[in-house]
C-alpha cells in the first residue's frame, strides 16, 4: 500500500484526467438501439433464440465476458456457416455489437461496492462487483480532505475465484468524512465515506 500525507490538488489531477476533448475524427459512438432494429428485422433470434440464449447458433447473451468488441464485430463480418454475412457497414456491425454486449447490462453499469465492516474504524475489507465485464486493473483510492491538506492512501484490488469480484483492504488514518474512489479504466467511482475512527 503506498501511502501519502500531504496531496494538494489531487481533485484537481483527477478532473484534468476526465476532460480530455474527444478528437474531431473519432467516429460516432455506436447506437445499441440501432443496433437492435438491425437485429430484430435480420432474423438473428431464429438462429440465436428468443432471448439469444443458444439455438441453432450459440448464445449471445452476455457475449462481451466471452469475447472482446473486436472479435464479436469480426465474428458477424466474416460469419462461419451456417451464419449468413448479413452485409453490414462497419457502422452497423459497432451498433449491433453494442446491442449484443448490453443484453445483460454489459459492461457500463456501475460496480457494486461493498465495505466489511460497513462503518470501519480504521481499517475495511473492500469487495466490488462488476456487472459486466471486469477491469483488469482496479485501484482504489482513500481520502481525505483538512483544510488545505489531503491525506490519501492507494492500493490495487486483487481478483478472485469470481471472475466478477475483486477485493482488497482499505485502511484510514483517523474518523471522518473520507471519499473511497475507486479507479479503471478510464473511470473514477467515488463514494463517501463516514469512518468511526477512534483508535
Ligand atoms: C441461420 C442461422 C443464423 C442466423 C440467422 C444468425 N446466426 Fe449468428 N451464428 C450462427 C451459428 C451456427 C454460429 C456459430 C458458428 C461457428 O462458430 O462456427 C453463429 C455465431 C455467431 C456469433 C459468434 C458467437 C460466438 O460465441 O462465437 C455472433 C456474434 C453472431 N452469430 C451474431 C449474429 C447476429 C448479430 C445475427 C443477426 C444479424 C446472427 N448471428 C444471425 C447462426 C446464425
Amino acid at each position: 500500500m503506498r501511502y501519502s500525507g500531504l496531496a494538494v490538488g489531487l481533485f484537481g489531477g483527477v478532473l484534468a484526467l476526465c476532460g480530455s476533448a474527444i478528437p474531431a475524427n473519432m467516429p460516432p459512438p455506436a447506437d445499441p438501439n440501432a443496433g437492435a432494429k438491425l437485429v430484430s428485422h435480420n432474423g438473428c433470434m431464429g438462429c440465436h433464440g428468443a432471448k439469444f440464449q443458444g439455438g441453432l447458433g450459440p448464445k449471445l447473451f452476455g457475449i462481451e465476458h466471452k469475447l472482446a468488441p473486436g472479435q464479436i464485430s469480426d465474428f458477424i463480418k466474416h460469419p462461419r456457416a451456417p451464419m449468413p454475412d448479413f452485409g453490414f457497414t462497419d457502422a452497423q456491425i459497432n451498433d449491433v455489437v453494442a446491442y449484443l454486449s448490453n443484453l445483460d447490462g454489459g459492461t457500463s453499469g456501475a460496480p457494486v461496492i461493498t465495505l466489511d465492516p460497513s462503518t470501519p474504524k480504521d481499517h475495511a475489507k473492500i469487495t466490488v462487483r462488476f456487472t459486466g465485464a471486469t477491469p483488469e486493473h482496479v485501484t482504489v483510492r482513500v481520502s481525505m480532505q483538512m483544510g488545505t491538506t489531503s491525506h490519501h492512501s492507494e492500493s490495487d484490488l486483487h481478483p478472485t475465484k469470481d471472475a466478477h469480484v475483486r477485493q482488497g483492504d482499505v485502511r484510514f488514518l483517523m474518523g471522518g468524512a473520507w471519499v473511497l474512489t475507486l479507479i479503471y479504466d478510464d473511470k473514477h467511482v467515488d463514494m463517501p465515506l463516514n469512518v468511526a475512527g477512534g483508535m
